[in-house]
């Protein structure tokens, strides 16, 4: 890619973060909301392992250690506040390691103070209410033997604590318990809170992705509508309703799943790592080892996966493509007894489908549980690790279960990385598709309803059209049809009759010349006047379904399924119903070509009478119709070659006689005279 490709790359990808931020700004508040409600989470979900470590070191596991009397014991545990170390009377020290910072340990460990394997309670009896008081110090007294003191506050050794009675233990531990009810309920709450708001945020976010999802499709839909001729011969119809269907999908799947969960996994993440290096740096360094190692497997993953996921799409476009076809094509299939080739055909595009998901399954198979063993691994070397810090007194024990916890934590969203990943990367492929079908221009539109006049109706002045801007279908066609006069376009397949109706209609816009309806421009007229005010029927008619069944309704009651009319009954309803509109301009593009002579014959009746002043274009083979017109025009390859009445133009002996004596040979209308 060179440096301009790529700087519009990336100014393009802008534009398209920007048009999508412009979407998701009208729901900002709740975007808003949810963050701030997730982040909440997150915060709770980062305390309760904490509460835990609290729990533990501060108030199960006994805190006290005892130090040898010494010199090197004396300097260093001088400068430590009274709250965390007793003298004793031998001149050792009682020492409360949960008080200490992490700098205060690191420095009683590089005196090489030794410390006593044995942990100790100290019970001070200043702390309870005066009845209290009195049985603590009846305890004492009692086990005189086990109790030792020093500086008004009494201890003995954890292991000791079995020689007394159990409700005993529970007095001396009573202000500890109490602590831990509390602390206790704050992870209740903390559960609680998680849970109100996950659910909250969750909610929050699906109900304003569904809103954005239904503001996106109405304005991809209505945009679509608005999109010229042009858009719809370029983009099949199953590109088109993806980009309404799946890819406003996709966005909305990265807007609930990965979007907000992505920012809540990253505070997680980073949350987790601070409190983890205040806690212990040496096991923290090993847990981001293993994070790195981690992170790197499941982006081999990722990239495997990407493949065989790109070959999954594929093989099912490709074998929804070869259904869809084949069903279209059924009655040509059985007509030509085709049904055993194309059944082989589908077999080996299944079979492809069926390779690609069994690749599937192996990346599945050997990824997914090897990272799940990293993350148990993961545990075990923290275990490992973490119980050698114990032991040195390194690590606290409540600090140990953290680290357990925590760990947890920051692998399960690394874990569940490639799925995001692929979330991102199909709504970013949804977007991009999204933002190129809304950068297509809409039809233009003039906004002029002119007055009626009297005169031609309708004139096409030198026009010159092509639909690929290689070959001309028109080349400076020029024409008239004036009011209440009836007329007629021939010409040979191919000749570009349809293309002049498309012009009139705008839904092409010719590259030269002018078209005038009603003595003004057209591009100065609003389509809505121009396509209210002309009545085209063509012989491709399509009519949609609720058309049918709503006129059924009226005369049968509600209809269960859409009714199947035939080609020809189709044609005759809205011809019928086009003439009776009786609009300015009536066109019929080969109309009456499906219909039996009788329809036709009703047909006709129909427009003698209502159309008695309607001012008619007619593009027909049929010789009785070319007859009966007041004008005939006829087109050559792109070109107006001649017109005039039937009889002038066969006098004329030139194309139009050629053609009509050829129509008059095949027969493919209803021979001169024998017609309505
Ligand atoms: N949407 C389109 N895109 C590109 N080329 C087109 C398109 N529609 C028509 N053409 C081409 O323009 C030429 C004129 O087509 P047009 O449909 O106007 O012919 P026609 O006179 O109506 O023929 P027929 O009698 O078969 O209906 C043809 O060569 C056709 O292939
Ligand atoms: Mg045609």
């Amino acid at each position: 890619m060179s440096d301009l490709e790529r700087n519009r790359k990336s100014t393009y990808d802008l534009k398209i973060m920007g048009w999508i931020l412009g979407f998701l700004g009208k729901y900002r508040g709740y975007f808003a909301l949810s963050l701030l409600l997730m982040m909440a989470t997150a915060a709770l979900e980062i305390t309760v392992p904490y509460l835990i470590k609290v729990a533990v070191d501060d108030y199960i596991y006994p805190t006290w250690s005892k130090a040898e009397r010494g010199e090197e014991a004396e300097r260093a545990l001088s400068g430590l506040g009274v709250e965390s170390t007793l003298a004793l009377a031998d001149g050792g020290f009682l020492v409360d390691f949960s008080k200490l910072s992490s700098s205060e340990k690191d420095r009683i460990e590089r005196s090489g103070v030794e410390f006593s394997e044995t942990k100790y309670i100290v019970v001070n009896p200043g702390e309870f209410e005066e009845d209290e008081k009195q049985e603590v110090l009846g305890i004492i007294a009692r086990n005189a033997s086990l109790f030792e003191e020093t500086e008004g506050v009494a201890f003995l050794a954890h292991s000791d604590l079995g020689s007394l009675a159990k409700e005993e233990v529970s007095l001396l531990r009573s202000k500890q318990t109490k602590r831990l009810k509390t602390l206790a309920l704050y992870v209740v709450l903390s559960v609680v809170g998680i849970f109100l708001f996950t659910s909250s945020f969750t909610y929050i976010l699906h109900y304003s992705g569904q809103k954005i999802m239904h503001d996106m499709r109405n304005h991809t839909l209505s945009h679509i509508l608005s999109l010229p001729q042009q858009y719809f011969d370029r983009n099949p119809v199953g590109r088109i309703t993806t980009r309404v269907t799946n890819d406003v999908n996709a966005i909305n799947e990265m807007y609930t799943s990965v979007l907000i969960h992505f920012i809540k996994d990253i505070i997680i993440i980073i949350g987790t790592l601070v409190i983890m290096f205040k806690m212990n740096v040496g096991l923290t360094l090993i847990i981001v080892a293993l994070t790195a190692f981690l992170t790197f497997t499941v982006s081999i993953f990722r990239m495997k996966l990407r493949l065989v996921y790109r070959e999954i799409r594929r093989t099912i476009g490709k074998l929804n493509a070869f259904v869809a076809e084949s069903m279209r094509g059924i009655v040509l299939l059985k007509l030509y007894g085709k049904e055993k080739r194309n059944f082989e055909k589908f077999w080996e595009v299944n079979t492809e489908n069926y390779r690609a998901n069994i690749q599937q399954l192996w990346v599945y198979v050997i990824f997914r549980p090897s990272i799940e063993y990293v993350g148990i691994a993961a545990t075990g070397i923290i275990l490992w690790y973490g119980a050698i810090g114990v032991m040195n007194l390194d690590l606290s024990l409540g600090a140990l279960l953290a680290f357990l916890y925590y760990v947890r934590m920051i692998f399960k969203p690394i874990q569940e990385l490639s799925e995001k990943f692929n979330v991102f990367q199909s709504a970013v492929a949804a977007s991009e598709n999204l933002y190129d079908t809304l950068a297509e221009k809409s039809e233009g539109s003039g906004s002029l309803v002119p007055a009626t006049t009297e005169g031609s109706l309708l004139e096409f002045r030198g026009v010159w059209f092509s639909y690929n801007e290689r070959e001309w279908v028109l080349k400076n066609a020029s024409f008239t049809v004036r009011s209440g006069e009836s007329a007629a376009l021939v010409g040979i397949t191919g000749a570009g009759k349809t293309t002049i109706v498309n012009l009139l209609l705008k839904f092409y816009k010719p590259q030269r010349g002018q078209i005038l309806f009603n003595g003004t421009d057209i591009e100065e007229l609003s389509n809505r006047y121009l396509r209210s005010n002309i009545t085209a029927i063509f012989q491709d008619l399509f009519l949609f379904e609720k058309d049918i069944s709503d006129e059924r309704d009226e005369r049968d009651g509600p209809a269960a399924e859409p009714v199947k009319l035939s080609s020809g009954e189709t044609q005759a309803r809205s011809i019928e119903k086009a003439v009776r509109k009786n609009s300015k301009l009536l066109i019929m593009d080969e109309a009456t070509s499906h219909l039996d002579a009788e329809t036709e014959k009703r047909i006709q009746e129909v427009i003698r009478s209502t159309a008695g002043s309607q001012t008619r274009l007619v593009i027909t083979h049929k010789l009785s119709t070319l007859k009966d017109v007041d004008n005939v025009i006829v087109i050559h390859k792109g070109e107006v070659v001649e017109q005039g009445t039937h009889e002038k133009l066969i006098q004329n002996k030139n194309i139009y006689h050629t053609l009509y004596e050829f129509l008059r040979k095949t027969a493919a209308g209803p021979l001169p005279g024998s017609g309505a």
